[in-house]
C-alpha cells in the first residue's frame, strides 16, 4: 500500500516545498518509488525546486480530462525512482477548486501504486488544503521557529482537527446538540478540546467513539530553518503541548538547519540534498527520512471527506 504523507503548514516561506523535495529524493535514492504531487493550486512552485521546465501539466490534464489516470501524468526527474506531478499549468481559478474537483484529485492520489506520496500543500487553512492535508492520517506540518510561524502552525493544526472533528460527527450518530454546537459556519469558533467538552456533556456514550478516532491521528512536524543558537529542544515542547491539547498523536522528527546554500540550489534549479549531499541540513534531512522509512504503515482514511 502506497504511503501518503501530506506536507502543509500554517504559514508561507517556512520550507514546504523544500522540505517535499528533499525528503522525495532521499527515499527515491534509497530505492522507493516515490512521487511528489504539487498541490499549491494557484502558488506551485515545485516543478523549479526539482529543475523540471514543466510543458505539459499534469494536474490540469486529469482535471480537464485530457487524462484519466492521474499515475500517467507523472514525469520524471534527475533522480531515478522520483516522479512529479506538477500543477503549474493549471487555470488562475484553480485556486477555488470545485468540491467535485477535489474529490476526483483525492480519491486518484488514494489508488496511485507508489511507496511514498508526498503532497507539497499551499499556506493557510482553506478548505482544500486542510481536505488535502487529511488524505492521510499522517501529515506532516514544517514550521520554522519563530513566535510567527509556530502561532500559524498552531492555527493550523487547530483548523484541521476541527475539519476532522465536523467530518466525525456529521457522519455518525451523535447527539443533535453536540451536533449544532460543532457544525456552525465560523469554523474558528470552537477549538478541538473543547468539542471533547461538548461531546462530555451531550453525548457521553460517544466519548470513546471520538477519542478513538483521534487517536488514529499520528501527526509529524519538522522545524525547519533552525539557527545554531537555539534551544534544540523546542520541537519536543510543542510535541507534548500538541500530544496534551488534540487528543491524538504527535511526533517531532527533527530540525533542519539554516543553510544559504539551500537559497543558491533553489537559485540554480538543483534539488540540495542531491547537490550538497554532506551538508548539515541534507544529514538533518537523512536523519528524518530514516524515521520516515522506519514508520509504520498508517490506516487509510479513504472514504472520510465528503
Ligand atoms: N533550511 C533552510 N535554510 C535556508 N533557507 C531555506 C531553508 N528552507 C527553505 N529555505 C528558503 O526558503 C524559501 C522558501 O521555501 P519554500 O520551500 O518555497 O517554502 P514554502 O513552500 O513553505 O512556501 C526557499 O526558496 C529557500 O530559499
Ligand atoms: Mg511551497
Amino acid at each position: 500500500m502506497s504511503q501518503i504523507y501530506p506536507i502543509g503548514g500554517g504559514k508561507g516561506g517556512v520550507g514546504k516545498s523544500f522540505i517535499t523535495a528533499s525528503l522525495g529524493a532521499l527515499l527515491a535514492k534509497w530505492g522507493k518509488k516515490v512521487v511528489l504531487i504539487d498541490l499549491d493550486l494557484g502558488g506551485s512552485n515545485l516543478h523549479t525546486l526539482l529543475g523540471i521546465n514543466d510543458q505539459q501539466g499534469g494536474i490540469n490534464r486529469f482535471l480537464d480530462k485530457t487524462e484519466k489516470n492521474l499515475e500517467n501524468t507523472a514525469v520524471s526527474t534527475v533522480i531515478q525512482n522520483l516522479f512529479f506531478i506538477s500543477s503549474s499549468l493549471c487555470s488562475m481559478e484553480i485556486a477555488n477548486l470545485l468540491h467535485a474537483h477535489k474529490l476526483k484529485i483525492i480519491n486518484a492520489i488514494q489508488k496511485l501504486s507508489f511507496d511514498y506520496i508526498l503532497l507539497d500543500l499551499g499556506t493557510g487553512t482553506n478548505f482544500n488544503t486542510l481536505d488535502f492535508f487529511l488524505t492521510s492520517n499522517q501529515g506532516i506540518f514544517i514550521c520554522t521557529p519563530e513566535p510567527t510561524a509556530i502561532e500559524n502552525s498552531f492555527r493550523f493544526i487547530k483548523a484541521v482537527y476541527l475539519r476532522k472533528l465536523k467530518h466525525i460527527v456529521k457522519r455518525h450518530s451523535f447527539n443533535s446538540a453536540v451536533k449544532k454546537a460543532i457544525i456552525r459556519p465560523n469554523h474558528e469558533a470552537v477549538t478541538s478540546p473543547d468539542i471533547i467538552e461538548i461531546v462530555l456533556k451531550h453525548d457521553p456514550d460517544r466519548e470513546n467513539f471520538l477519542r478513538n478516532s483521534l487517536s488514529k491521528f499520528k501527526s509529524k512536524f519538522i522545524l525547519n530553518q533552525f539557527r545554531k543558537n537555539l534551544d534544540p529542544t523546542i520541537g519536543y515542547k510543542i510535541e507534548d503541548l500538541c500530544n496534551r491539547h488534540f487528543y491524538s498523536n504527535f511526533q517531532f522528527l527533527g530540525n533542519v538547519g539554516y543553510d544559504v546554500r539551500i537559497h543558491d540550489s533553489v537559485l540554480s534549479k538543483k534539488i540540495f540534498v542531491h547537490r550538497y549531499p554532506y551538508t548539515p541540513p541534507a544529514i538533518d534531512m537523512k536523519k528524518i527520512a530514516e524515521k520516515i522509512i522506519n514508520n509504520r504503515p498508517s490506516v487509510s482514511l479513504t472514504g472520510e471527506i465528503s
